[in-house]
């Protein structure tokens, strides 16, 4: 049973200020969707109420307290945690404080919390453009930069293939492969050439308990090699927007629910090798308007061309096959997010949606800044 850390007292900041840290309270919703209301990419409206019931984690704000007046919530910030790990998501600082240390008092509070409740690291993701919380998590806080993740939003388009297979797109199509020729009667057609067919999409099946130590292989020996940044982390399935650790009992977990796609280098079960896999999760309901269009979530994918193209392809009449889904997000490492262009059709995905954050750890067996 973990501490209640809602049962601590609240502490004063150690810097001087005249800061109190504590558990945020429903009395503090409005104080806290005022300070939010102040940033772009507002989404604490959407989870606020279930970040106030969060025990486990919570939602935590500094109060700012001069003579005996009264205190006036300043900085609000959410610790969500999972199993040993906690992400520190929606840190948000009044603007009439910013600057004062009050995110610094903030953060290394919470840290404090996380490590009495048990979690032995903390993560972070911030946009590459923030420079305030690089400054503050990557430089006076010491956490370690971990590489970057990128997130594709809101793909309406479907057809990440180019459908124009000609003797220019495809050098070494036999005769008769010209414009007029079915698509798949190109079979030496480069990966990813043709609309959702890539031409060995046949490698590619659903993986079962059964696949997950060859996954698990495949990826450790990606991370050897350097081919995989940030290492270790993946999207949650029903929430991609959200990090978490890509241990083998979660590859497992969504092996069993039939998230896992794998590719292997021929058609055919274990024993022919893996060389990439995807984890996808459909929802075919909207979790947001009723009645209206499910979303799909592509929260990690792995490998080289043409693994990759392949994998995508798969995936993507899934999605058509389930025949609800209006929307698709793609949640990936940095370094695979590199990968995609090389198999898709220009422009794929969609341009202009994409988030990039630098991802952020801090081992809480280190000692914590004072
Ligand atoms: C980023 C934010 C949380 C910082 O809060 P803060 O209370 O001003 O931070 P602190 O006073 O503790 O300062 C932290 C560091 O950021 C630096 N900083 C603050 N504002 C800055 C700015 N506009 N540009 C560059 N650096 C800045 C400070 O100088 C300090 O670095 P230093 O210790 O090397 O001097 C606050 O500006 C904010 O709420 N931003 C909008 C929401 C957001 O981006 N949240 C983070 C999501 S991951």
């Amino acid at each position: 049973m973990l501490p209640e850390s809602d049962t601590l007292p609240p502490m004063t900041a150690p810097a001087g200020l005249p800061l109190t840290m504590r558990r945020a309270t429903p009395a503090d919703r409005d104080a806290v969707l005022a300070i939010s209301a102040h940033y772009e990419n507002n989404w604490l409206p959407y989870v606020i109420d279930g970040v106030l019931r969060d025990r486990r984690g919570g939602l935590y704000v500094a109060e700012w307290r001069e003579d005996d007046r009264p205190g006036r919530v300043v900085a609000v910030a959410h610790a969500a945690v999972k199993g040993d790990e906690a992400w520190l998501e929606a840190m948000r600082v009044d603007p009439g404080f910013v600057g004062r240390g009050v995110a610094t008092a903030l953060t290394v509070w919470m840290m404090e919390r996380c490590r009495e409740n048990g979690c032995r690291w903390v993560g972070l993701a911030t946009e590459v453009t923030n420079a305030p919380v690089h400054r503050l998590i990557g430089g006076r806080l010491g956490f370690r930069e971990m590489g970057r993740w990128v997130w594709f939003d809101d793909i309406s388009d479907f057809e990440a293939f180019s459908t124009e297979l000609g003797p220019d797109a495809a050098p070494d199509a036999p005769p008769g492969a010209g414009p007029d020729a079915a698509p798949d009667a190109a079979p030496d057609a480069p990966p990813g050439a043709g609309p959702d067919a890539a031409p060995d999409a046949a490698r590619v099946s659903r993986g079962s308990p059964e696949d997950v130590p060859e996954v698990w292989d495949f990826l450790n020996g990606r991370k050897a090699a350097g081919l995989v940044r940030p290492e270790g982390l993946v999207g949650q399935a029903v929430s991609p927007w959200r990090l978490e650790k890509l241990t083998r009992a979660r590859l497992s977990r969504h092996a069993r629910a039939g998230r896992l796609f794998v590719s292997r280098e021929r058609p055919g079960g274990a024993g022919t090798p893996v060389d990439g896999f995807a984890l996808l999760s459909l929802f075919p309901k909207s979790s947001f308007v009723p009645g209206g269009p499910g979303w799909a979530s592509l929260f990690y994918l792995e490998g080289d061309a043409p693994a990759t193209g392949a994998l995508l392809a798969a995936v993507l009449r899934e999605i058509r096959a389930c025949g609800r889904i209006g929307v698709l997000i793609l949640s990936l490492p940095g370094t695979q997010a590199k990968r995609l262009p090389a198999v898709t059709r220009s422009g794929w995905p969609p341009g202009g949606q994409a988030m990039e954050a630098v991802i952020y750890q801090k081992d809480l067996g280190e000692s914590l800044p004072e």
